[in-house]
C-alpha cells in the first residue's frame, strides 16, 4: 500500500512509518520538524519531505496515489496549549481542515487520525468509554476533539472512510524530553538514571494509562486495514490504571535505584483519574496491549541508558 504519514518524524510517526516501511509499504512523511523532532531515525526507504499541513498544493503533489493517510502532525503539549492555544487551533484544527481539503477528489480510500485520550477531561467514572462525553480541559484537548469531529464530518460529506484513535499515554523509546513540559515518563526515567530528584505534581495520587509504542503502532497499523471502522473513535491504552507514585515505583525497581521525590504540591498533577476501556479496540481491531509497564520501563531504560551514556 501506499501511504502518507503526516508528523511522522515525531515519537509515534517515526516507529508508525518505520513500521510500514520495513513491512515493504511505499511511505512518504510530511513534517515541519517544528516540535524539535528530527528526520533522522526515519527508515532510509520513506521518502521525507519538509513542510506543513497547512500546505494544501504540497499536500495535493505528496497525495497522489496515497491509499491510507496517517494524520499525526500536530502540537501536543497540554501545558504549551494554555499559553498558545490559537496556535494549537491553527495547526491541530486548521492543519486538519486543510489536509482533509486536500484530500477532495484524491481517492484516499481512509485517514486514520490520533486523537487523545485528554479529550475526555474529567469523568465521574473510570474506565472512559467511547460513549462517554467528553470534557477537555485544555485547549489541546479541545483542538484534538474538534479535529476528530472535522475528519469524520467531511469525510462522511466526501466519501473517505476515516477513523481516530483516542491515544492515552504513550511512553517508549524515542520519546523526546524536552527541556520544558516533557512527559512523565522519560523524564522520571532520565532523573532516576542520574541520580537526579523526581518532581511529582499535588501528591502523586493521579493516575493515567500508561501505553506501550509497540502497542500502539499494532493499532494503528491494524486501522489502516480492519473493516467496520468507519468514523468510528476508538480509545487505545493497556486499560490498566496506575498512580504517578506507583510509576516511580517501578521506576526504582528496574532501575534498581532509588530516587528522591520532591512533591510539588502547588502544581496540579491535572485530572485525577483518567484510564482508558479498550473492550471497542479489541472489538474493532483485534488490539491486544502486550507490554506491561514494568517491561515496556526496562526495554526504554535500556534505550535511555545508550542515550545517558552517549
Ligand atoms: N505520545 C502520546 O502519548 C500521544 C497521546 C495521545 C495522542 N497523541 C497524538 O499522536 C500524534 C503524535 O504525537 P507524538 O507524541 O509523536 O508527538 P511529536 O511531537 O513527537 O510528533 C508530532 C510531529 O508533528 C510535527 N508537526 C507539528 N506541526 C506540524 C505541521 N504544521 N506540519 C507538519 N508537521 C507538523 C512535529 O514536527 C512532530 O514531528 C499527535 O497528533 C498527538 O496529539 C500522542
Amino acid at each position: 500500500m501506499k501511504f502518507l504519514v503526516t508528523g511522522g518524524a515525531g515519537f509515534l510517526g517515526t516507529a508508525v512509518s518505520n513500521q510500514l516501511a520495513a513491512d515493504g509499504h511505499d511511505v512518504c512523511v510530511l513534517d515541519n520538524l517544528s516540535n524539535g523532532t528530527t528526520a533522522d531515525g526515519i527508515h532510509p526507504a520513506i521518502n521525507f519531505v519538509q513542510g506543513s499541513v497547512n500546505d494544501i498544493p504540497l499536500l495535493w503533489s505528496l497525495l497522489y496515489d496515497v491509499d491510507c493517510v496517517y494524520h499525526l502532525a500536530a502540537r501536543v503539549s497540554v501545558a504549551e496549549s494554555l499559553l498558545h492555544p490559537r496556535e494549537y487551533s491553527q495547526v491541530n484544527v486548521v492543519g486538519t481542515v486543510s489536509l482533509m481539503e486536500a484530500m477532495r477528489d484524491s481517492g484516499v480510500g481512509r485517514v486514520v487520525f490520533t486523537s487523545s485520550g485528554a479529550v475526555y477531561g474529567r469523568q465521574p467514572h473510570q474506565p472512559v468509554h467511547e460513549n462517554d462525553i467528553p470534557a477537555p480541559d485544555s485547549p489541546y484537548a479541545v483542538s484534538k476533539w474538534a479535529a476528530e469531529q472535522y475528519i469524520h464530518t467531511i469525510g462522511e460529506r466526501w466519501g473517505i472512510e476515516t477513523v481516530a484513535l483516542r491515544i492515552f499515554n504513550a511512553y517508549g523509546a524515542g520519546q523526546a524530553l524536552p527541556s520544558s513540559h516533557a512527559p512523565v515518563v522519560p523524564r522520571y526515567l532520565r532523573q532516576a538514571m542520574t541520580g537526579g530528584s523526581v518532581i511529582i505534581y499535588g501528591d502523586g495520587s493521579q493516575s493515567r494509562d500508561f501505553v506501550h509504542i509497540s502497542d500502539v503502532v499494532a493499532a494503528l497499523k491494524s486501522a489502516a486495514t480492519v473493516k467496520g471502522v468507519n468514523r468510528q473513535v476508538i480509545n487505545i491504552g493497556s486499560g490498566v490504571e496506575t498512580t504517578v507514585n506507583d510509576l516511580t515505583d517501578l521506576i526504582e525497581m528496574v532501575s534498581g535505584r532509588s530516587v528522591n521525590r520532591l512533591y510539588n504540591k502547588e502544581k496540579s498533577g491535572g485530572v485525577t483519574r483518567l484510564v482508558a476501556d479498550i473492550s471497542r479496540a479489541r472489538a474493532l481491531l483485534g488490539y491486544r496491549p502486550r507490554i506491561s509497564l514494568k517491561k515496556g520501563l526496562k526495554l526504554t531504560m535500556s534505550n535511555e541508558q545508550q542515550a545517558v551514556d552517549n
